[in-house]
């Protein structure tokens, strides 16, 4: 299979989103990648569902919702209704991981979770057959800009072991510092989605950039 980009739009111009999203819609990009921060389980507040619906107006590409938030099971229903494909919550804020991932599919949406850089990726074991997307963080979640944390490395060759063992592949997507300097390596190791904010929307051409993530 050939990976998929999906821009992060935290590092769009949000005085200009129209015009980011038609560069994405006409670029070799496969998702949107939309950050949902709620000030609480990170430090930060991103924009919430008015704007991802009037990104959706644009898009024609799938929505890759990544909530960040704490309660995600709160704003399941919303995020489908505003045009979600994939909703990838937090193993760190869900207490009941199984039942928010199958609350995920019942709206017909990819299940995805997302852990945090010390977040081992063998706590997913119980649930893996229920994943169809895992996330690993290679940044702690909040911000865009950050730099990539190296161990990622390592942690993308622990999933393939487990992807082995329980003979089921989910999509293995690396969101955090991702550039058109580590991509190759990322592949290497088994993701199979790339996540890219400010590599994308701070370099001087971003369609090129996402074709150079692409290739
Ligand atoms: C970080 C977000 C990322 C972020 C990536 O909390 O989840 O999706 O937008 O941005 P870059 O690629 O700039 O690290
Ligand atoms: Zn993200």
């Amino acid at each position: 299979m050939t990976h998929k980009i999906a821009p992060s739009i935290l590092a769009a111009d949000f005085a200009n989103l129209q015009k980011d999203i038609e560069m994405v819609n006409a670029s070799e990009a496969d998702w949107f990648h939309i950050d949902i921060m709620d000030g609480a389980f990170v430090p930060n507040i991103s924009f919430g569902f008015p704007v991802m619906k009037a990104i959706n107006k644009h898009a024609t590409k799938p929505l890759d919702v990544h909530l960040m938030i704490s309660n995600p099971d709160q704003y399941i229903q919303q995020c489908a209704d505003n045009g979600a494909e994939v909703i990838t919550v937090h193993y760190e804020a869900c207490t009941h991981l199984h039942r928010t991932l199958n609350a995920i599919k019942e709206m017909g949406c990819l299940a995805g979770v997302a852990i945090n850089p010390h977040t081992p990726v063998h706590l997913l074991n119980d649930v893996f057959k229920e994943i169809d997307l895992i996330c690993i963080m290679s940044v702690n979640p909040g911000f865009g800009g950050q730099s990539f944390i190296e161990n990622t490395y390592m942690k993308l060759q622990q999933l393939n072991s487990i992807c082995q063992i329980k003979n089921h592949q989910p999509l293995i997507e690396v969101d955090g510092g991702v550039n058109t300097e580590n991509y190759q390596k990322l592949l290497e190791c088994g993701a199979n989605v790339l996540v890219a904010g400010s590599s994308v929307f701070s370099s001087s051409n971003p369609t090129e950039t996402i074709l150079s993530l692409k290739q």
